[in-house]
């Protein structure tokens, strides 16, 4: 198979897209079209500050590697889980982020939530009824207060998240099988920023796995392999491996379902209930995070944050 741009040979064929590029075009074709992504939804721009979420995962470091080469002021944050698996998946990650950073003079902040809070993930799980049975509930709510805890605390504009078309596609197909409106009303490639709450972008969210996974390795980004631990067995996996099923056998089907979401959404598909809207009109004593109901919110009372 040949580039369509040079006629030298192909390092990857995309047949959704029916394109095949060589390495150099390859390279080139994914900044361009993030550059272009950002730009239609209006992600942010060039006088605003981003801070990257980094997991030490191809896709995030992807991303700042993107967005760092596209000129745009992004700098990262890693969050120290304190997760081991018998193969130290953070530490692992946080040594990969860290020479990610340090190999190309960028900026990293690091959170350690052991460190901060005198737990890890997988002990306030242990200790917790949300964390009964798998830790990956009080690791999202976790990440997603610390994420915009620093994001709010240094003053970033944008918060930038590396989840890719089959993350998107996954959690879609997950929100539409329980016709879970307040969660599919906010799904998209922005979530705008709202009192208290940055705004949140993801940039790759029109890339297919393989396609960052090709970048990351031919750019000689060096990442973790491993998926987290406790991710064996998760309802988002089985999800993506139906869809791969149906991409299989119909190239495209993922990006079709994804971008027919959107669509639907803009036209009016959905619509916000009165409830969602006046759902975070609270804000906590503690950390000033917007809260649903008067009082600590979930991640202060989690992590036992005494009150003030
Ligand atoms: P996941 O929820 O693991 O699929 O990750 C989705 C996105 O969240 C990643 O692409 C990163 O942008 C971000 N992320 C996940 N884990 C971390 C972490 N430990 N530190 C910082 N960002 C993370
Ligand atoms: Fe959080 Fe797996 S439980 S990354
Ligand atoms: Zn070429
Ligand atoms: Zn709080």
């Amino acid at each position: 198979m040949r580039c369509r741009k040079c006629g030298q040979k192909a390092v990857i064929n995309m047949r959704q897209h029916k394109l095949a590029l060589c390495k150099e075009h390859y390279l080139e074709w994914i900044p361009q079209q993030t550059q272009r992504f950002i730009e239609k939804y209006h992600m942010f721009t060039s006088d605003e500050r981003v801070l990257v979420a980094v997991s030490g995962g191809k896709d995030s470091l992807a991303l700042w590697d993107v967005l760092v080469r596209l000129g745009y002021q992004a700098d990262g944050l890693y969050i120290d889980l304190g997760i081991d698996g018998g193969f130290g998946y953070s530490s692992e990650s946080h040594a990969l982020t860290v020479a990610f950073a340090e190999a190309r003079g960028l900026t990293l902040h690091v959170v350690d939530i052991a460190g901060d809070y005198g737990e890890s993930i997988p002990e306030i799980a242990r200790r917790t009824r949300r964390g009964k049975g798998k830790p990956c509930s009080v690791c999202g709510l976790v990440k997603r207060h610390e994420m915009n805890r620093i994001a709010r605390d240094l003053g970033y504009d944008v918060l930038a998240t590396g989840h890719n078309l089959d993350d998107e596609a996954a959690t879609l197909f997950g929100n539409t099988m329980q016709w879970a409106g307040g969660y599919l009303i906010r799904q998209g490639p922005v979530l705008p920023a709202s009192p208290g709450l940055a705004r949140k972008v993801k940039p790759f969210c029109r890339f297919y796995e393989r396609e960052t996974a090709a970048y990351a390795l031919l750019r000689g980004i060096e990442y973790i392999y491993e998926e987290c631990p406790f991710s064996v067995g998760a309802k988002s996996i089985h999800y993506k491996e139906l869809l791969n099923q149906l991409e299989k056998d119909s190239p495209g089907a993922k990006l079709h379902f994804y971008l027919g979401f959107l669509k639907a959404k803009k036209e009016g598909l959905f619509v916000e209930t009165k409830e969602e809207a006046v759902a975070l009109l609270h804000t906590c004593p503690t950390c000033g995070q917007p809260t649903s109901a008067p009082g600590q919110c979930a991640f202060c009372r989690l992590v036992k944050v005494e009150a003030v």
